[in-house]
């Protein structure tokens, strides 16, 4: 195991009923006046925005209000919450909705507090300072409730890239797994796929005697495996949808993560397809994560295979390991289908053509060519051949 810190700060309030306590988690954490962010309009039609407004109602905070936030949010609305914010002299960012409302709420909040332009955090400087951020989560997915990251799409180009610091870690998350009964099932099933690319991205690694951590990514895949397809069948079961939910914050706040290398190719390959074809980036890593794992199994055969028997049961052939890594890839390949998830490029509505432009992005143009990825070292052909296969 490797040597790290790990410091992850976030106060959460899990269960039923609990965002009629956002007005007094908001105070408890300094909030006067506050930017409530959120996205389409989910959060209105389930009547959730007017709880929440009527729990800071209650506590005599006052508000100003930032709907419109598309899935893999964009950087335009980032600059309107920017400004709205230091008009409105707002000192606390409250997301109601998912990871796109969320890392949209990290964005404004990192840039009304920074006199430069907030794109900047998103071509690599480190967030050290933004405002606070809460979170009322509505679906289980990218795991923004509990990390350090933003995702944003520029809309300059249309390209996605990511922001990190500690400065952007909720101070509070509130989860209420009932909120997520009224996603829709292929919503639900992006969420998963997600949560699932969360630990297969940490288990990927070139770090010996990660046991503990192993172990962890082990039992929350089975986890989901054991009740992702319970909520598909079920969108009212409660307590599977409660288990996912704390299943997807573990997956993502890097509890399981830490002392290893991780890899973070099929997300940096996927962000490419979400930020040019507006896919769900769950549905994107339904598609790309096979395809890596193929290409990338002969770097290391005995940890797919692992995989395989430990997490999918499937038969260790010692003699064979590369026909039990095979067979964990088909597994999870047959989990993907069977929660509704798009298997290939045309389901996704994706573009043979635009294989060399998406590549390219991958590789944020010339900058990591040959240097994308944490497991395998792959350059920007590598990376062809990926959303080829
Ligand atoms: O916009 P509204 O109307 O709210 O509808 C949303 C949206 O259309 C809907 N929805 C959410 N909760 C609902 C609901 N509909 C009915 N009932 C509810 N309870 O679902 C749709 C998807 O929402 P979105 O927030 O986009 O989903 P998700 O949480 O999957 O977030 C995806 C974004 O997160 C980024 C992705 O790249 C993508 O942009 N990621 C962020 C990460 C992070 N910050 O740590 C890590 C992830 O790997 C990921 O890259
Ligand atoms: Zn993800």
């Amino acid at each position: 195991m490797d040597n790290f810190t790990f410091y992850a700060p976030t106060y959460f309030v899990f269960g039923k009923d609990t965002e009629k306590e956002a007005g007094h988690y908001v105070k408890r954490f300094g909030g006067t006046k506050v930017l409530l962010h959120y996205g389409g309009g989910s959060v209105i039609r389930t009547g959730l925005l007017e709880r929440v407004k009527a729990s800071l109602e209650k506590e005599g905070i006052t508000y100003a209000e930032l709907g419109g936030v598309k899935p893999n949010p964009r950087s335009g609305l980032v600059y309107e919450g920017i400004e709205l914010c230091k008009k409105e002299k707002i000192d606390f960012i409250l997301a109601v909705g998912g990871g796109s409302t969320i890392d949209s709420s990290k964005a404004i909040a990192a840039g009304a507090v920074y006199d430069g332009d907030f794109w900047e955090y998103y071509q690599g400087k480190l967030v050290e300072q933004a405002l606070p951020v809460g979170t009322i989560l509505t679906i289980s997915a990218a795991g923004s409730e509990g990390s350090p990251d933003s995702v944003i799409t520029c809309e300059d180009g249309m390209y996605k890239r990511g922001a990190t610091g500690e400065g952007l870690r909720p101070r509070f998350s509130i989860l209420n797994p009932a909120l997520t009964q009224t996603l829709p099932p292929y919503q639900t099933a992006c969420g998963i796929t997600d949560i699932m690319a969360h630990l297969y991205e940490r288990y990927m690694t070139n770090t010996q005697d990660v046991e503990v951590t192993d172990r962890m990514i082990e039992a929350l895949m089975m986890t989901m495996i054991h009740e992702g397809p319970k909520v598909i069948a079920d969108p009212d079961d409660y307590q599977a949808r409660a288990n996912i939910m704390w299943a997807g914050m573990m997956a993502h706040n890097n509890s399981c993560g830490v002392g290893r290398t991780q890899d973070w190719t099929s997300h940096d390959v996927e962000h490419e397809l979400s930020a040019l074809y507006d896919c769900a980036h769950g549905a994107g890593l339904a598609v790309v994560m096979p395809a890596v794992m193929t290409y990338n199994m002969g770097h290391n055969v005995m940890r797919f295979a692992q995989a395989a028997s430990r997490v999918w049961g499937c038969q260790m052939d010692f003699a064979h390991p590369e026909e039990t890594a095979k067979a964990g890839i088909q597994a999870f390949r047959n989990f993907l289908s069977s929660i509704g998830m798009p298997k290939n490029f045309e389901e996704l509505g994706a573009r043979e053509e635009d294989i060399e432009k998406l590549a390219h992005a991958a590789c944020w143009g010339d900058v990591r060519k040959g240097n994308l990825g944490g497991f395998v070292k792959l350059n920007e052909e590598d990376v062809a051949n990926i959303y080829r296969l």
